[in-house]
């Protein structure tokens, strides 16, 4: 559990700073599985390249680095992420979840299913899952996600979830009016940064032992409920080739099944775009 206060505090003041996260007194052991420090930096590259080191170093699971700016922000596919100083969560939890590498497309799922529960809650509405792991309101993104792991010989390492959650910015230049949206367009409210983290947090520790004991049942019917995507045409991008189809659901392993006039597919990796 994360002190809130002072994580307020420090995000509000925009300065860097440390917390460890408590287990809450009478909870059973294990049942808080996110117990690592919180790091809060007032500047960083990006959350994502600083949780890897901390993870190469040692770093226990459950470790999270926030940033109130960062300055090469990472998206998916090479892309970059933008975000105005201090409007937006920005953050990385590492994870060890010990499971084998064909497992990893559920994170994704994982990752996206908890934001949306988060957002569902604060708007009042409801909130999309597009594969592999955007957020959408109303067909607007509102959070992306970039899930780096580490392999070892031993299976998955580390995996670093970053999640970018718009909250308070208004405008987003460079993109199309209904490209982007964020918490405040959504309600006409600020929210506070420090509440968002803490129940995102929440929610991810809710569903990590769905994770962890390979029972991805929850994840995917909390997914396929939201999906966005599932039963229209689609089209993936795997790296140069084009996979054309239905959308028909997703396996357990996390990976968008794909009717084709070739049979069903099962993609686990790329973009996708609605036909
Ligand atoms: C996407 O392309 O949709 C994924 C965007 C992920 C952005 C977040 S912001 C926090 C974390 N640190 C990064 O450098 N990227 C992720």
């Amino acid at each position: 559990m994360i002190d809130e206060p002072k994580l307020r505090q420090l995000l509000e003041a925009g300065t860097s700073g440390t917390l460890q996260q408590h287990v809450p007194q009478g909870r059973p052991p294990g049942s808080a599985p996110f117990r690592g420090p919180v790091h809060v930096f007032s500047s960083l590259d990006s959350t994502n390249s600083r949780a890897r080191e901390l993870a190469a170093a040692g770093a226990p699971e459950g470790t999270v680095v926030v940033a109130h700016v960062q300055t090469a922000g990472r998206g998916r596919q090479g892309r970059g992420w933008m975000s105005e100083p201090g409007k937006n969560l920005l953050m990385s939890l590492l994870l060890r979840p010990g499971i084998p590498p064909e497992f990893l497309g559920i994170i994704s799922l994982y990752a996206s299913v908890s934001v949306a529960a988060v957002v569902e809650k604060i708007t009042g509405g409801s909130a999309g899952c597009k594969w592999p792991n955007d957020v959408m309101v109303a067909g607007r993104k509102i959070c992306g996600i970039l899930s780096e792991s580490a392999l070892t010989p031993e299976g998955v390492g580390a995996v670093i979830l970053g999640i970018g959650l718009n909250v308070n910015q208004e405008t987003f230049p460079g993109l199309p009016d209904t490209g982007a949206t964020s918490l405040r367009l959504e309600t006409g409210a600020d929210h506070d940064l420090a509440g968002v983290l803490c129940s995102l947090i929440g929610e991810l520790a809710d569903r990590y032992g769905s994770v962890t004991r390979r029972d991805s049942g929850r994840i995917i019917d909390e997914w396929t409920r939201r999906s966005v995507i599932l039963g229209s045409g689609v089209r993936v991008d795997r790296g140069g080739t084009i996979i054309a189809g239905t959308a028909l659901g997703v396996a357990p392993n996390g990976a968008l099944r794909i009717g084709t006039p070739d049979g069903v597919v099962d993609v686990v990796a790329g973009e996708v775009h609605i036909a």
